[in-house]
């Protein structure tokens, strides 16, 4: 009852107001059926002696009810309120089951609104299968396993003191007798069975998260396991895990059932017990009475016990579960909180805004050096500016912290004059971004441009647009279905560079005012690439394009490059400038055949 609790109480505190209310209201609701428990056992109560010994029942305000004829009906009216309980609780239960799907979807959506709110380094740290798992199985397992189970405790805690203090009343001795005994049992399952279910929980829950762990990287790398032969290797991993999370579902089921039979056991050995106290006290008679109070006693308690300690075990067996929803809800809430008060966000004034880092440094959570180190530098509005540096050097880090997902640990940034973590939703929404790798989800072409799960929601003109400059749409529209056919999942129905050119699109559909580009024409070929890096280009002026490349030939024309070594910007200035500057950096525009002469020769000739 206690650990039902200490998982309940974090549980309601973070569910929405609506939900806690409606819960509330239904525990109350079922307890208060149990008023008509009270009610139709103590009738049977009272009758029982005089039924049993055969002497005349005289009732306050009834009077003699032998004499006037009124057993019968007595009886007729307990068995009509037992009934209309069974009707009551079976009315209420269909009522709030259908509620409860509703509210199993509320908490969801708190759920998932807390982990979009969490730190962007957080979730580096989490597998995103687990994540999915958290937000879809865990809080369907939390609602179905511990806050529906433990809401219908209240009834049957109801039930249980009704019994109690019906017995009191009637016989003490006797329910003193059957409260010891009967809680007795309960304690030994408790302290027996209670912790196995809970450490089968745990395992389930451990077991199945690493399933779901190892199925999604098996899928995500589908090609490479198909050719490296390696399938065996993952069914087999598969096998061990899903037949050991199999193995503690089972335990879990077993485990469930063994306190109905430890009841029933406990329900015959109750009536020799009880009797042998009834004979000691009141001779046969009081035997007899005693067994029959204890027979309706017991039916109603045992059941009630039954599915008390069912609950028990399915909150057990949910519970890590349910912490972990917990735990995630709040962690997102206080996010939140911090970020209202510290945070404090205003709007970025509509003009163009130059950024400047301040002393910025970022070290990424246990990492020994720092990514980025100390750097101050400053990107004009309008302007083309280019990092570029060797695998690692820091210019994804770089780009994750001005797209303010990565908090710099030192030093601050400014966007127009404001400190970028004041103006962070303002600033985000003016920028188009392509990954170094772009995800697409299994929908139109249209509707992953516009990164827009609901087709109504697509803007056609300027998906065409965007796809236009990013120097897709031609391709496109020879094909069958257009910007309206399905790109299948992960985009797998497009190349690599198709993939590359929907980022651009999806980057641009914005209209953003700034662009930032990690590594986005990798996968073009030469000719591709020099248009769309033309059309990007015509950009210029309007809208401040960051670039990351490592091939030279996209940024040679970038009004500033920024060249990048061990997380410090170690020179910047025009092409030419680094080229001049930096012998690595003329090594590597000498390979690419960008060396200054040949650009000064190149540019010439374009003119
Ligand atoms: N999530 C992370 N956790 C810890 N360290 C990281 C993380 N991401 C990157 N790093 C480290 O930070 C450094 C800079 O990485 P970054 O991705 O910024 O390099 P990069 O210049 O973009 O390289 P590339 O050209 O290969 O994309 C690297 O040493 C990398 O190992
Ligand atoms: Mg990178």
């Amino acid at each position: 009852m206690n650990s039902i609790l200490k998982v309940l109480g974090p549980l309601l505190k973070t569910l929405p107001e609506g939900s806690r209310r409606f819960l509330t209201g239904y525990a109350a609701a079922s307890a208060a059926l149990a008023l008509l428990d009270i009610v139709a056992l103590g009738l049977v109560a009272a009758l029982l002696p005089g039924l049993v010994s055969g002497q005349p029942m005289v009732w306050p305000v009834l009077g003699d009810i032998t004499e006037k004829g009124l057993v019968l009906p007595l009886l007729i009216f307990i068995c009509l309120l037992i009934v209309l309980k069974g009707i009551l609780a079976v009315m209420l239960l269909r009522f709030a089951t259908k509620r409860f799907a509703r509210h199993e979807v509320a908490i969801g959506d708190r759920l998932f609104a807390a982990y979009l709110a969490s730190p962007w380094e957080k979730r580096l740290g989490r597998n995103s299968a687990e994540i999915v798992r958290s937000v879809d199985v865990g809080v369907g397992i939390t609602v179905s396993g511990v806050l529906m189970p433990a809401m219908t405790l209240f009834g049957e805690l109801g039930t249980m003191v009704a019994v109690v203090v019906v017995l009191f009343i009637a016989q003490p001795l006797i329910a003193i007798v059957t409260m010891l005994y009967l809680g007795l049992v309960a304690l030994l399952l408790a302290k027996v069975i209670s912790p196995r279910a809970v450490a089968i929980g745990r395992q389930n829950r451990e077991w199945s998260n690493r399933t779901a762990k190892t199925l999604y990287e098996a899928l995500g790398a589908l090609k490479e396991i198909t050719l490296a032969d390696r399938g065996p290797e993952v069914q087999e991993q598969v096998h061990g895990t899903r037949t050991k999370s199999a193995l503690a579902r089972a335990g879990a089921i077993q485990i469930s059932q063994i306190p109905r039979y430890v009841l029933e056991t406990a329900l015959v050995v109750g009536f020799a017990l009880v009797g042998g106290v009834g004979l000691l006290v009141g001779g046969p008679a009081g035997a007899v009475s005693a067994i029959g109070l204890f027979a309706i006693a017991g039916f109603r308690l045992i059941p009630s016990l039954t599915r008390m300690q069912a609950v028990q075990s399915s909150v057990n067996t949910s519970a890590s579960f349910a912490r972990q929803v917990v735990e995630d809800i709040r962690e997102g809430d206080e996010e939140m909180a911090r970020q209202s008060k510290e945070r404090p966000q205003h709007d970025l004034a509509d003009t163009p805004a130059d950024i400047v880092l301040n002393d910025v440094s970022f070290s990424y959570p246990g990492a020994q050096a720092p990514a980025l180190d100390r750097i101050s530098i400053r990107i004009p509005a309008g302007s083309h500016v280019a990092f570029v540096g060797s695998s690692g050097a820091g210019k994804s880090t770089m780009v994750d912290i001005l797209l303010g997902l990565l908090e710099p640990t030192a030093g601050h940034i400014e966007v127009g004059g404001e400190r970028l973590e004041f103006v962070l939703t303002s600033w985000r929404k003016r920028i188009g971004y392509v990954p170094q790798e772009v995800s697409l989800f299994d929908a139109s072409v249209a509707q992953n441009v516009a990164l827009a799960w609901d087709e109504s929601k697509v803007d056609r003109e300027r998906v065409e647009t965007a796809l236009r400059r990013a120097q897709l749409l031609d391709t496109l529209l020879a094909r069958d279905g257009g910007i309206d056919a399905v790109v299948g999942e992960r985009g797998m129905a497009l190349s690599g560079g198709q993939r590359q050119r929907l980022g651009i699109a999806r980057a641009l559909y914005d209209n953003p005012q700034v662009l930032v580009m990690d590594e986005a024409t990798s996968a073009l070929d030469t000719a591709t690439e020099a248009a769309v890096t033309k059309a990007i280009n015509e950009l210029h002026g309007n809208v401040t394009v960051i670039t990351v490349a490592h091939r030279l030939a996209t940024i040679r024309h970038a009004d500033i490059v920024f060249f990048m070594r061990d997380g410090e910007v170690a020179a910047y200035g025009t092409f030419d400038d680094v080229v001049a500057r930096v012998p690595d950096f003329a090594e590597q525009a000498a390979l690419a055949g960008l060396t200054p002469q040949e650009v000064a020769a190149d540019e010439r000739s374009e003119a």
